[in-house]
């Protein structure tokens, strides 16, 4: 559910006609509905209060947009980061360190430390020699940090390989078979606090089982341990929950946790927590984009349009599927085939292949489900300035980042002047 719409035959934001948002803050463009991103949110939230405890920690890789976390932070949400930028962007936007869990196989010291002074809720620890680092560091400034083991639980998501990350091949997490041992190590540590498991299998999954299955392997995990003396306190599912980008039919939040609180049922101690990216802000984004030629061929019609893969980087990475729509039907001109096109010199610069549309030249087009991983993946590549982005809530009109400026493309570059 969203709330991008058509009136009169012009695509909305909320009470916002898209097309006067192009207007005013040019293209490229991201636009974000307030209403919709609570909406997915409250929509994990009182799914997961079925369960006596329970923390969503929205993954900030998927938008870390300062104005997008601070209105989660608002909403009572933790956060999931990977880096010491994203936590530093949770505390810019007013987070709470203590909601946050700390996820990534390549954690520095620096970030390490950071993290401990914070006083994060969990770092999701994904190899033995991370284990060490951290025991060093949090003996260092004398803290304790609260560890969960990331478990590799050799599940396949049935997923995009380059985002399935739950298989034994996959560079994430400790083999399940060997946690065990390693919870026993870390539970000896002098500066480290043992207080659950995580998991995280990947990520558009459109089916329940593998995160079920997943949730077993955990739990049998959980009674191990419990019989070792080494008793959880949380347990966290990871992200990955799909989304609709054409017609794939991913379970609901509300399905999908329900089954989940359903079997943590004999387990009412343990928190839960979850790590949802996608699903809180796919399709709570577009990315405006206008017409700038059309290229009729003998074999291929472009829509050349100037937005790009820098903007966006999905369809080029991953052949991935998002719907183009015209932000105003345009009756006076004839539909037909088109690839739509970037100025980004690759082939691989494609926003949708095979699209019919009915468009002229100046027309204005919008790249639906781009609030996940959209602007958060984009570069500089081609030294074209990175998008605007708005943030509409009902009538009113935010503008959350301002389109970078030229001066901004050779920020703290130098020329040898001896
Ligand atoms: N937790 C961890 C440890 C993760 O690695 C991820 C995503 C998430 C949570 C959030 O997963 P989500 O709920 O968004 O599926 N760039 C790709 C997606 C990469 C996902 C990486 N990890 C794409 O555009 O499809």
């Amino acid at each position: 559910v969203d709330h991008f719409n058509y009136q009169q035959n012009r695509l909305f934001a909320e009470l916002q006609p898209l097309s006067s948002i192009a207007a005013e803050f040019g293209t490229p463009c991201y636009v974000y509905s307030r209403a919709t991103i609570a909406q997915h949110y409250q929509a994990f939230a009182s799914a997961a209060s079925k369960h006596p405890h329970s923390l969503v920690c929205y993954a900030v890789k998927a938008n870390s947009n300062l104005a997008i976390l601070n209105l989660l932070a608002k909403l009572g949400s933790g956060f999931d980061i990977v880096s010491g930028g994203e936590l530093r962007r949770v505390i810019a936007a007013g987070g709470d360190a203590k909601k946050v869990v700390f996820s990534g196989v390549a954690k520095t010291e620096d970030e390490m430390r950071f993290a401990l002074e914070l006083g994060i809720k969990c770092f999701n620890v994904e190899s033995i020699a991370e284990l060490d680092r951290l025991q060093l560091v949090a003996s260092r400034i004398d803290k304790k940090a609260a560890i969960s083991i990331r478990v590799n639980p050799d599940i396949d998501a049935k997923t995009h390989p380059y985002i399935s990350t739950g298989l034994k091949a996959n560079k994430f997490g400790i083999d399940i078979l060997l946690a065990r041992d390693i919870y026993r190590k870390a539970a000896g540590y002098s500066h480290l606090e043992v207080v659950g498991v995580d998991c995280h299998i990947g990520s558009q999954l459109t089916e329940t089982q593998p995160f079920l299955d997943a949730l077993e392997k955990l739990l049998t995990l959980i009674d191990d341990l419990a019989a070792d003396g080494i008793a959880l306190k949380h347990i966290d599912i990871g992200g990955g929950l799909g989304v609709t980008y054409d017609k794939e039919t991913p379970p609901s939040p509300a399905d999908y946790l329900g089954k989940v609180v359903e079997r943590l049922k004999s387990y009412p101690q343990l928190e839960l927590i979850m790590e949802p990216g996608r699903a809180i802000m796919a399709n709570a984004g577009v990315l405006l984009t206008k017409v700038e030629f059309l290229k009729p061929g003998q074999e291929k019609n472009f829509a050349i349009v100037d937005a790009a893969m820098n903007d966006l980087i999905r369809p080029a990475l991953y052949s991935a599927w998002q719907a183009i729509v015209p932000l105003e039907i345009n009756s006076a001109a004839q539909p037909a085939l088109y690839d739509i096109v970037g100025p980004v010199c690759e082939t691989g610069d494609f926003l949708g292949k095979d699209r019919e549309l009915a468009i002229v030249q100046g027309d204005l087009l919008a790249v639906r489900s781009a609030g996940a991983y959209g602007f958060t993946m984009s570069s500089n590549y081609n030294s074209r300035p990175r998008a605007a982005e708005v943030l509409v809530d009902g009538e009113k009109v935010h503008l959350i980042r301002a389109r970078e400026q030229w001066q901004d493309l050779w920020r703290g570059e130098q020329v040898i002047t001896d």
